[in-house]
């Protein structure tokens, strides 16, 4: 399965308060910072993904056997700037030692086109490293799937890719469906359709203009 969106009714709580239009910036950046914890957690649940270490902590009253996230192998967080940002606060937190790799795309409002103006992924990237990227409106998908091009061009591999998103539509999930074999979606929830200017409706508005309180 391609795309995960789970029925918590936390996420359905903070994806209302995201939609109401009428909440503040301030309330609707708390809002998808809420949903980014909460998609986080999700997308890294599944065994195997998050890499850990075995071994043993001494505690007040005995020993006992740990496991903990191993640091030699930090799941490495790429933020779509700039709504991807938002989402970015939470990954620090839910992901201890993780490592951030921001890309910039700015859409070309009348083509939909976007362009690249920054990209720190390294030049290489493992197969077997965990790569999160964050962007919570996957509208038409075409600025995701030059990042996803992007890292898998520097060595990364599809199936080692979450992808954690707020809301997205079909154009988007029909697009990823072929060629990105093994790639899992997290979202909030999919919505119907785009609107002529690539919106998704009902979806959230412009996510980067509401959360910076710069509409
Ligand atoms: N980007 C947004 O911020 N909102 C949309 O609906 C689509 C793309």
């Amino acid at each position: 399965m391609l795309v995960y969106v789970p029925s918590h009714p936390l996420v359905k709580h903070w994806l209302a308060v995201a939609r109401n239009k009428l909440s503040p910036p301030a309330v609707f950046r708390g809002a998808l910072a809420e949903l980014g914890r909460l998609l986080i957690y999700e997308a890294s649940a599944e065994e195997g993904w998050l890499p850990v270490l075995e071994g043993q902590a001494e505690t007040p009253c005995g020993i006992a056997d740990v496991t903990f996230l191993d640091p030699g192998r930090p799941v490495k967080v790429v933020p779509i700037l700039r709504a991807g940002l938002v989402l970015l606060e939470q990954a620090a937190t839910v992901l201890p030692n993780s490592q951030t790799m921001h890309v910039g795309y700015v859409r070309n409002e009348e083509t939909l086109e976007a362009t690249s103006y920054l990209n720190k992924l390294p030049d290489r990237l493992a197969a077997d490293d965990r790569i999160l990227v964050v962007d919570p409106m996957l509208a038409t998908g075409g600025t995701l799937i030059k990042v996803l091009e992007d890292i898998i061009g520097r060595g990364g591999s599809p199936s080692m890719i979450r992808v954690v998103t707020v809301v997205c539509a079909p154009a988007a999930l029909q697009k990823l469906s072929s060629g990105f074999p093994g790639l899992k979606v997290y979202a909030a929830m999919i919505d119907a359709e785009l609107n002529e200017r690539g919106y998704i409706v009902p979806g959230l508005g412009d996510a980067g203009d509401r959360a910076f309180n710069t509409l």
